[in-house]
């Protein structure tokens, strides 16, 4: 039996169309959140804490963050990077030293959103984190208006350990720049 061009055409056009419409999972809402977090590192009231290391690495310590440190932290986010910059949530969750030369950490972090349209909503992003690169992690997921989100944050490093008249608490800034697809 032939079948005709147009009716193979238009079966193989249907067909594509349904599996685009299953692949974004009625992810039709693109939004981009921009804002900074305050890993803050102080005598009293540290939003970043170091909780375990492996006594060898901490005989050798190289890079930014040590081969085998754990951190967890409850970060501010802001809309600027200055520290007095209006807070929009804030980021829980934990960072590792997982790379040898000190200088890649291991991230999972859970951002909730406080104000706005988006008040009450989180976003986690988990990957790899090259401290010294432009660097990019992925969103994995969410909760409440970022159900099952996907995306990705670009991160840029403000300043390490800055300590000035806008930030007072020596800590480091980090700019998220991320875009989400959610429902
Ligand atoms: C540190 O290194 C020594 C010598 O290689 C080893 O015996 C010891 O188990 C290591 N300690 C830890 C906590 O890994
Ligand atoms: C965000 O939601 C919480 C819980 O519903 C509420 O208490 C709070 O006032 C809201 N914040 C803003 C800025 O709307
Ligand atoms: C953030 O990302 C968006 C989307 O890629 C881009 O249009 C915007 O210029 C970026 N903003 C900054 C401050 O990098």
């Amino acid at each position: 039996m032939r079948i005709p061009f147009l009716v193979l055409i238009t079966i193989l056009l249907l067909s594509l169309q349904v599996q685009c419409n299953a692949s974004s999972f009625g992810r039709d809402k693109e939004t981009n959140i921009l804002f900074y977090l305050h890993n803050i590192h102080a005598e009293k009231d540290s939003s970043s804490v170091l909780v375990a290391q492996n006594t060898n690495a901490t005989a050798h310590p190289r890079g930014f963050v040590p081969f085998s440190y754990v951190y967890v932290f409850d970060d501010v986010i802001t809309d600027g990077p200055a520290i007095t910059s209006k807070v929009i949530g804030n980021a829980q969750g934990t960072y590792i030293g997982t790379s040898k030369d000190g200088y890649t950490i291991l991230m999972a972090i859970d951002v909730e959103i406080t104000h706005g349209p988006f008040n009450g909503s989180s976003f986690v992003l988990f990957s790899r984190n090259p401290l010294r690169s432009t660097r990019e992690l992925p969103v994995i997921g969410g909760r409440g208006a970022f159900r099952m989100a996907q995306g990705y944050g670009m991160l840029r490093t403000v300043c390490v350990h800055c300590l000035n008249s806008v930030n007072p608490p020596k800590g480091d800034v980090i700019e998220y720049n991320v875009t989400l697809w959610h429902h």
